[in-house]
């Protein structure tokens, strides 16, 4: 179980954000007042020499607090599979032990799996975690998780999963590097099986509230990230060869669940 972040989390995500949101006004002045387009020019690589995912690899006990905060964070709240018909995507999974029903990409210490594990203990099939090598190694082990470390720059390495998951990882990342990841993504999905799962906020085109503006301009600021809006994430899915299947939410307050596939040719 995730303990609270408590005095040293908050330090480690003050220390993450602050020093760059406290040159943002001058970044943008010399920038143009333009959008970031490149995680290797985001205001955080200008201010302090790296963007966010270098600088807590970097340092052990940053990234141990970030993981504890990922696993904490959204504790109370419904995961993606309860807000969205999972039931429809285990129906329709290869009925065999072999088969791989879910691979969580970017999925940390595998808290949205453990979960997913404890509610459908009966689901068919193998579940995935994957994340960045310094993310694996110091991830516990889980019953009925696999884990593996991978990098979505490559071509998953996973074919033919029943679900791709990648919750909160689009928004981290402008659109060429989400692009990329799609493409990667693409390469390993069966048409008419596999599925995308992208659980992030989708935003109304205007009057944002205020908690999602302002984590908006924490993504830009950290790694030249974005939260989208339906156009965007649209745009964006189309773009990569994918089709929107449906947005699921519970309240425009929280993230919703995109399912999209890959376009017939
Ligand atoms: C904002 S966290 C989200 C974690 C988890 N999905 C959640 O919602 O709690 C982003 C995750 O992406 C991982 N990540 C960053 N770059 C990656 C890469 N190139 N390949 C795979 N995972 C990556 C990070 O280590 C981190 O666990």
């Amino acid at each position: 179980m995730a303990q609270p972040m408590g005095k040293a989390g908050v330090s480690c995500l003050y220390d993450l954000s602050v020093p760059t949101l406290a040159k943002l006004p001058e970044y943008l002045r010399l920038h143009g007042y333009k959008n970031p387009k490149d995680y290797s020019r985001s205001p955080m690589q200008w201010a302090v020499g790296e963007s966010q995912f270098e600088w807590l690899a970097r340092d052990q006990n940053k990234q141990a607090l970030f993981d504890s905060y990922m696993s904490s964070r959204r504790q109370g709240k419904p995961s993606w599979f309860e807000t969205y018909p999972v039931q429809d995507l285990l129906d329709g999974a290869i009925q065999h032990e072999d088969a791989v029903t879910i691979v969580d990409v970017g999925g940390n210490h595998g808290h949205d799996l453990r979960k997913f594990n404890e509610m459908y203990p009966t689901a068919p099939g193998r579940l995935v975690l994957q994340d960045l090598p310094s993310v694996i190694k110091s991830a516990p082990r889980l019953e009925g998780v696999e884990s593996m470390a991978y990098s979505f720059y490559d071509p998953q390495p996973i074919k033919g999963a029943r679900a791709y998951t990648f919750r909160a990882i689009f928004h981290d990342w402008p659109d060429h590097i989400c692009h990329k990841i799609l493409m990667n993504t693409a390469s390993a999905m069966t048409p008419a099986y596999s599925k995308l799962i992208i659980v992030d906020f989708v935003l109304p085109d205007t009057d944002v509230p205020l908690f999602q503006a302002s984590l908006d301009i924490q993504m830009m600021s950290i790694g030249a990230g974005v939260e989208r809006s339906e156009t965007q994430w649209r745009e964006l899915l189309h773009s990569a060869g994918f089709e929107v299947v449906r947005i699921c939410r519970k309240n425009p307050g929280m993230e919703a669940v995109i399912e999209a596939i890959p376009m017939s040719p």
